[in-house]
């Protein structure tokens, strides 16, 4: 329901997985339903992205956006965006 549930545990599980990247979107700061969900996970990526690096893995497949509900097109411009920059993905072959 919250960003802020989103573990660190479950985000490297997808990468272990297979996932080519792992991207979540939030709700915009000052309005997230929980208060500082959003907060959390953007602490939760920055964890999870130390790992990555520490274990030689590209930082760059994890990505948490905090989006306003009124802004639609920004969902499909990230969402591009993000896959496009990962290497091997398998949407772009
Ligand atoms: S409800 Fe917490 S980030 Fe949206």
């Amino acid at each position: 329901m919250c960003s802020g549930r989103i573990d660190i545990s479950l985000i490297l599980k997808a990468l272990e997985l297979g996932a080519d990247g792992v991207i979540a979107f939030g709700c915009s700061k000052g309005n997230c339903h929980y208060i500082k969900g959003n907060e959390q996970a953007e602490k939760n990526f920055d964890k999870a992205k130390e790992i990555l690096y520490l274990l030689g893995i590209e930082p760059t497949k994890l990505k948490l956006e905090l989006i306003s509900p009124d802004e639609p097109w920004k969902l499909k411009e990230t969402i591009t965006s993000f896959i496009t920059q990962l290497p091997n993905n398998s949407m772009t072959k």
